[in-house]
């Protein structure tokens, strides 16, 4: 199974993993992938501010930020179009959004939940909640990295509604158990190798990570 190909097509994604185990490696090589597809449209929300800026200007990436306002912004507007095409959705008498998808790529989500500015982070909160919970009808997925697997740096609601995790190397057994239900994170190599756990398959698979070369 190609870790790509099962990465593109959840509904959404948690990407989590310590230091250097490969969490923005794995983001880039997703997004290579997805700016090969017909009819996407990419978001990038960059809190590293280098990590992600070399695809700022390519024409299929419609938004970019670097700071928690920022992303907040983009946010807000990811939940209007979903709310938008619901309604086209409603207006049409469908179930499902067919005319593309959108994805919302976070590089490192605890920089911008852990931010002083409390009013921004609970709104970032809300805007993820929100569309982790209805972003799957109308095609808006969410793939998220962080280094923090704690519930209490993870909004539940988001958490809860990702079902798609990928465990790169965890520091122990228990954040492995956070991650994807069992052990085994914590003893991959540093990087290169995940387990992909996720409602398509019985137990987590472990699958390979090949590097992209970046902007391709
Ligand atoms: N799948 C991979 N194949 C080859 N090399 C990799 C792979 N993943 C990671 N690396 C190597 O490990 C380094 C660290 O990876 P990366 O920056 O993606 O980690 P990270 O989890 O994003 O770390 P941080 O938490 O510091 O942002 C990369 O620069 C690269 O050299
Ligand atoms: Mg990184």
């Amino acid at each position: 199974m190609d870790f790509y190909t099962t990465a593109i097509k959840q509904p959404h994604l948690l990407i989590a993993g310590t230091t250097g185990s490969g969490k923005s490696t794995a983001i880039h090589g997703i997004i290579n992938t997805v700016l090969n597809l017909p009819r996407v449209s990419l978001w990038l929300v960059d809190p590293k501010r280098v990590e992600l800026n070399q695809y700022k200007n390519s024409p299929k990436v419609d938004a970019y930020a670097s700071t928690a306002p920022g992303a907040a912004l983009l946010l807000r507007s990811a939940c209007e179009e979903m709310e938008r095409r619901y309604r086209t959705l409603e207006k049409a008498g469908l179930q499902k959004w067919e005319n593309g998808d959108i994805y919302i790529i976070i590089d490192e989500l605890a920089d911008l939940l852990i931010v002083p500015d409390k009013k921004t982070a609970s709104e970032i909160r809300v805007y993820l909640s929100r569309l982790a919970q209805l972003g799957r009808a109308a095609r808006v997925h969410l793939i998220v990295a962080t280094q923090f697997v704690r519930r209490s740096v993870l909004p539940l609601a988001l958490v809860a509604n990702i079902p798609a995790v990928v465990g790169l190397r965890t520091r122990d057994k228990l954040e492995s158990r956070l991650l994807i239900g069992c052990a085994g994170c914590e003893a991959l190599p540093m990087y290169g190798e995940c387990y992909f756990a996720a409602p398509e398959f019985l137990q987590p698979q472990k699958m390979k990570i090949c590097r992209a070369s970046k902007g391709d």
